[in-house]
């Protein structure tokens, strides 16, 4: 048999085994989770060892990575296939339709945290590599897997061990599937990934909270003042204003806005999968350029205040933010995180004090559009879906491509599966069930093509 008909042959059976791994609620934020991690990364080891890959949970002083490799000859390629077995926190549980650590399937869809990012995905490189082990035998090329437990609380171990770890990571070239199609039925491949840059900001006032009546108006209020500073980030266009902020945003080539401009893109459906009444993007630039080629700023919480059952007339001691900014080449995060402070304390009032945080972040990325191992994903996406991919970006970060290409001297390739109202990060979150057997099927025919580069 071959690989590709085992996978199909397999397909009940594929999707059963996902949902054992989606059932287990491995979320790296929170420290009452950490059991389910350390069972998360054994299952992920167990599964390799059952494929005759040799699998060891590593420590990184945080949660552990998951390492399988499995070698075949030394004249044959190597890949290193990246992916996160961590999701992000439930919450809020009243948004989902059934229990998020229970999978359930609705309208071709498997429902689940972690379905699409990124149980789903790397789980099919496993199957991948299962349908040539279980047919031919062997692999046809050499497999190293690195399945990480803190993507989604930003990698922050991750550096040092890849650092640490060279010699037992290297390899011809990564594979990193942790993103999203162009659309239904509209497979891709991504050149480049946003970058990232988190602060914190919090503003106090009065050493606790005071009533409303006896000092409201003599004494500022925090929540009133950081609103403010918050409403000072943009301006009327939709232009970040921070000092400096675009200095070093680099200029779209030629190439990139002829194939921006020849995709598909359908605006009003984009709109809609998200509820909201109306674009509100930078002036100037299209849908598809706001989230992939221009930078962002956005809070992603506020906290201030009282906000429980009935009233309670205070001015609030504090009130603080976090925020993310997106990033675009070639801007880097602590340049970005020491721009915004520098305004943010150019245009805060001094009847407040101010402090910010500032936690880095990651470099934007771009990747060869061209290349031996390129013309090998775009076959094998091809041959799965029966259509050539889109060249795509995206507007996610995922920060240690970077580290692939600084520290290991790789190149990536990334193939996203998901879709882009997956609902990652959000309630219901889904993976559409022929998805993801469509990316078993690129991995095992991705491993056949890869085979054949001459390295
Ligand atoms: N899989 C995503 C990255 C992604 C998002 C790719 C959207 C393509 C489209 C990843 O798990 C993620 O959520 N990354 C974080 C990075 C952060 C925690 C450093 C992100 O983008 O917010
Ligand atoms: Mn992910
Ligand atoms: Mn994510």
């Amino acid at each position: 048999m071959n690989p590709l008909d085992y996978l199909k042959e397999n397909e009940a059976k594929s999707l059963e085994q996902l949902k054992d791994l989606l059932r287990i609620p491995s979320v790296s934020a929170q420290t009452a989770h950490k059991k389910d991690m350390e069972s998360c990364a054994q299952w992920v080891a167990d599964y390799l060892k059952k494929l005759d890959f040799k699998a060891e949970i590593l420590d990184t002083g945080g949660h552990p990575v998951v390492f399988g490799e499995y070698h075949k000859s030394d004249d044959l390629p190597t890949i290193l296939i990246y992916g996160h077995y961590d999701v992000q926190p439930a919450d809020p549980l009243e948004l989902w339709k059934t229990a998020p650590f229970d999978p359930i399937e609705e309208n071709g869809y498997l429902i689940a945290r972690g379905a699409t990012d990124d149980k789903g995905q790397f789980f099919a490189h496993l199957k991948g590599a299962e349908s040539y082990l279980k047919t031919a035998g062997s692999l046809p090329l050499n497999i190293k897997f690195m399945i990480e437990g803190e993507e989604e609380v930003q990698s922050e171990n991750l550096p040092l061990f890849i650092e640490k770890n060279k010699d037992k990571l290297a390899a011809d070239v990564v594979l990193v599937s942790d993103g999203s199609q162009f659309g239904i039925d509209l497979p891709a491949i991504n050149y480049g990934l946003r970058g990232i840059a988190f602060v914190e900001v919090k503003v106090t006032g009065p050493d606790r909270d005071l009533h409303s009546g006896s000092y409201g108006g003599v004494i500022a209020n925090p929540v009133n003042v950081l609103a403010k500073l918050i409403g000072q980030l943009h301006d009327d266009e939709g232009r970040i204003a921070i000092d400096g902020f675009y200095d070093n945003v680099y200029t779209s080539s030629d190439w990139e806005q002829n194939q921006l401009a020849n995709l598909p893109f359908d605006a009003d459906e984009y709109l809609a999968t998200t509820g909201s009444p109306k674009y509100r993007g930078e002036k100037g630039f299209t849908p598809l350029e706001h989230t992939w080629i221009r930078p962002t700023l956005d809070c992603n919480g506020i906290t201030g205040g009282y906000q429980g059952e009935g009233a309670k007339t205070i001015i609030p001691s504090w009130a603080s933010t976090k925020i993310t900014m997106r990033l675009v080449p070639d801007m880097r995060p602590d340049e970005i995180c020491d721009k915004i402070e520098a305004y943010l304390k150019k245009i805060c009032p001094d009847y407040v004090t101010l402090k910010v945080i500032k936690h880095g972040g990651g470099n934007p990325v771009q990747v060869p559009t061209d290349g031996p191992w390129l013309k090998a994903a775009a076959k094998a996406v091809k041959t799965a879906f029966g259509k050539d991919p889109f060249f795509t970006k995206e507007g996610g970060s995922i920060p240690v491509v970077e580290t692939f290409s600084a520290v290991l001297g790789l190149d990536t390739l990334l193939i996203g599966f998901g879709q882009h109202d997956d609902n990652a990060h959000s309630p219901n979150e889904r993976f559409l069930i022929k998805d993801f057997h469509r990316a078993c099927q690129t991995s095992a025919a991705l491993f056949d093509e890869l085979s054949k580069v001459k390295v």
